[in-house]
């Protein structure tokens, strides 16, 4: 007997529970040949600012154009070094370059997969770093470090009240990478109540996800506000005065109208996700060597709201995680390693001069990271088949 498979997502089903009212929110625009900016992106951004009280809202055309804008509007200077994990999706540090700035990769703690005060502090107060590639040593101050760019990867947030302690104690600005956290808190209060602005990404497989790429741009600044509205078209306002270098990463209408059907649905899917969640780590409580994610259950309390864009488990022991990985493959059900290679070992950052220290955390963790399917419409008796496969794995 074949197994039918356990996807590790699956969109169709998504699209299947809303078919006629996406389909009727883009028609109007194909009518009217209404494809760039006006109201319905007007009115998007205005929802998702109101839905998850984050600030002003600037629609963009991915999440990397939201990272790159956002750290041009929130001060990068070409040269200028910003803190970025080594344990993230690639962007989160290519668009430090993008910008013109020069990533420097710190590592993340092994508990909640997150840069901390206290990692930012460590690296802020040594005098030497490690170059990349050929263990060159430099001072501190041949790259004026000027931001911090925490990730809060997974759908779990970084302690921004104490991070910003530390940015204002040592005058640097601070961009959340918030592509994989779209509705997530830390201490009751969304991405952007300490930062200068944060970045989400649409890209269709995100808790919330478009119908191709989009992303968007949150402040509670109007001076970058209003700069973020510049970047994004020719650094101009007014048709044909372009006041400063920009470029073009306007949103889609046509995404504009899908995300806006997609918004209203995000606060159930949330809920969906976490209690997919907790159903994984009661199942896989006390399991030796097997180590589940906090988020949002009765152990971690109210301190965060773990989104769970993705349950990550953490597989100790030699190559114990990619034997966890074929089991599953065997009895078809999806997993996903993210991240299989820390940024620091990437070749297209190769040149980059710095790094700090051996980065052994996020090291550890590309070897150790698991994602088990999480989707809102995973149905439970596949959950349960994922269960069944992992329990069986550690006690056969
Ligand atoms: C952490 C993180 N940063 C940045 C991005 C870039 O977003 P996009 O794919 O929309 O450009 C993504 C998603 O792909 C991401 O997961």
């Amino acid at each position: 007997m074949t197994l039918s498979p356990v996807p590790f997502f699956d969109l169709t089903r998504q699209f299947a529970s809303m078919e006629e009212e996406v389909l009727q929110a883009v028609v109007p625009l194909f009518r009217a040949q209404q494809f760039i900016l006006g109201e319905p992106v007007a009115s998007f951004e205005e929802a998702f600012s109101k839905t998850l009280g984050v600030g002003r809202a600037v629609g963009v055309s991915s999440g990397t154009e939201a990272l790159v804008l956002a750290l041009l509007a929130s001060g990068l200077r070409p040269g200028g070094g910003v803190l970025v994990p080594s344990f993230t999706f690639f962007a989160s540090a290519s668009a430090v370059v993008l910008a013109g700035g020069v990533p420097i990769f710190v590592d993340v703690e092994k508990e909640s997969f997150l840069l901390t005060p206290e990692i930012v502090e460590g690296f802020l107060s040594t005098e030497t770093m490690v170059d990349a590639h050929g263990g060159r040593r430099t001072r501190r101050g041949e790259i004026p470090v000027s931001g911090i760019l925490p990730v809060h990867l997974y759908g779990r947030m970084v302690d921004m009240e104490s991070l910003s302690r530390v940015a204002k104690h040592h005058g640097l600005f601070v961009v959340e990478d918030a592509c994989q956290s779209v509705g997530a808190t830390f201490r009751g209060l969304p991405p952007g109540a300490y930062s200068q602005a944060v970045a989400y990404s649409f890209f269709p497989t995100k808790n919330l996800g478009g119908a191709g790429d989009a992303g968007m741009v949150t402040t509670h600044d109007s001076a970058i506000f209003e700069h973020l509205l510049r970047l994004r078209v020719h650094g101009s306002r007014r048709r044909y005065e372009h006041e400063e270098m920009g470029t073009n990463a306007r949103i889609d209408a046509l995404q504009a109208r899908v995300l806006s059907v997609k918004l209203p649905r995000l606060a159930l899917w949330t809920r969906r996700r976490r209690e997919i969640a907790q159903a994984y780590n009661r199942a896989f409580e006390g399991i030796a060597g097997l180590r589940t994610p906090e988020g949002s259950d009765e152990r971690a309390g109210s301190l965060f709201e773990h989104v769970f864009h993705q349950y990550t488990l953490r597989v100790e022991g030699e190559g114990v995680r990619d034997r966890l990985r074929g089991a599953l493959t065997d009895r078809a059900i999806g997993s996903e390693v993210y991240y299989p290679i820390p940024l620091h070992r990437q070749k297209a950052f190769s040149g980059n001069p710095t790094i700090h220290g051996p980065l052994a955390v996020s090291e550890g963790l590309s070897r150790e990271v698991l994602s088990l399917p999480v989707f809102p419409e995973l149905r439970e008796e596949e959950q349960a088949r994922v269960i069944d496969a992992v329990r069986e794995f550690f006690s056969p």
